[in-house]
């Protein structure tokens, strides 16, 4: 048998570079359309894997990647499937990408994603993070907070609320076509939950880049909020000062409010959250109040905002 002996030179990435930081470089190698050609060689780019922030811990294994990143919520590429949206958003360009920063602030501005990630170190965080529908995750983000953006332009005293806007390309985004709901999503919150240290904004899971079914490039996490509030694709972030409507409120305000902060007791009109289940083993599990982070967040509601 002949059996080819592999010069040093010859070690494959994947075997010389940490798994993550492999991924990392050849998703950005992708989306820069570097890998698209195989003559191609791919610069030495070092892309580090973001550090773990050990501070937030889960009560049950994270779950499985393929799981995590194969059903999604992202009613633009699919309203009605949460499989298989990986196969949609092959259009879908997320490179270069803007945020608009406008409203209430004394330094409004349009920031370059690229730029905006080198001002601001990422790091990893566990969440659990839980759908209104019932089925829960728990998912190593990257990113960084919120509060860290909101500092940079300076709100004025009139800004009590955050208003984000997820970008609006029906031709990237088959979805759009196919049901007729008020594009482009949008979301929202308060100050005070805007600034709170569990608030991130996220660019990647896994140690990757966000895959574009999952929110790609930059997305909410709100952990204690049901996932809806998790907004995808943000290119806008306005500051108002009176609350801003919401997506599935403006659709359906009998079942979907502003705050939509997770509470085992108070059901959805259509069923109860007492119980959720985890993806995908479908393992049941009893709802946490504010999803497990009350010592976070409890201090910021009187009681009655659910
Ligand atoms: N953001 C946009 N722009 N469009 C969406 O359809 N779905 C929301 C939220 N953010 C959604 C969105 C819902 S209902 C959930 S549960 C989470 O994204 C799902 O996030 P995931 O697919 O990464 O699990």
């Amino acid at each position: 048998m002949w059996i080819r002996t592999r010069k040093g030179w010859e070690i494959p990435e994947r075997e010389a570079t940490p798994e993550s930081a492999y991924y990392n470089r050849r998703e950005l190698l992708t989306a820069a359309g570097l890998l698209a050609a195989p003559a191609l060689a791919a610069p030495a780019l070092a892309v580090a894997a973001p550090k773990r922030n050990e501070k937030y811990t889960l009560d049950r294994p994270i779950t499985e990647e393929w799981a995590a990143t194969g059903y999604n919520n992202y009613y633009e590429f699919n309203p009605y499937a949460k499989e298989g949206l990986a196969a949609l958003t092959s259009e879908f360009v997320i490179s270069p990408w803007k945020i608009e920063i406008s409203g209430q602030v004394n330094k409004p501005q349009t920031l370059d994603l690229d730029d905006l990630l080198k001002k601001f170190p990422i790091e990893e965080r566990l969440y659990r993070f839980r759908c209104v529908e019932r089925w829960a995750m728990a998912v190593p983000w990257s990113g960084f907070p919120l509060s860290e953006l909101i500092k940079l332009v300076e709100p004025k005293p009139a800004a009590k609320y955050l208003r984000f806007v997820t970008v609006n390309r029906p031709n990237q985004m088959p979805g759009m076509k196919q049901a007729p709901y008020p594009w482009p999503y949008f979301e929202g919150l308060r100050m005070d939950e805007a600034m709170n240290e569990l608030t991130l904004l996220s660019t990647g899971i896994y140690g990757k880049p966000l895959p574009k079914q999952n929110g790609a490039p930059v997305r909410l996490v709100v952990p204690w909020k049901y996932g809806y509030k998790s907004i995808k694709s943000i290119v806008k972030i306005e500051f108002t000062s009176s609350e801003p409507p919401t997506f599935w409120n403006k659709l359906n305000a009998q079942e979907y409010g502003f705050y939509s902060n997770i509470d085992p007791k108070k059901p959805h009109p259509r069923w109860s959250q007492a119980v959720e289940q985890l993806i995908p083993s479908m393992q049941r599990k009893p709802t946490l109040l504010y999803n497990g982070y009350e010592q976070y967040v409890a201090s910021m509601y009187k009681g009655n905002e659910f």
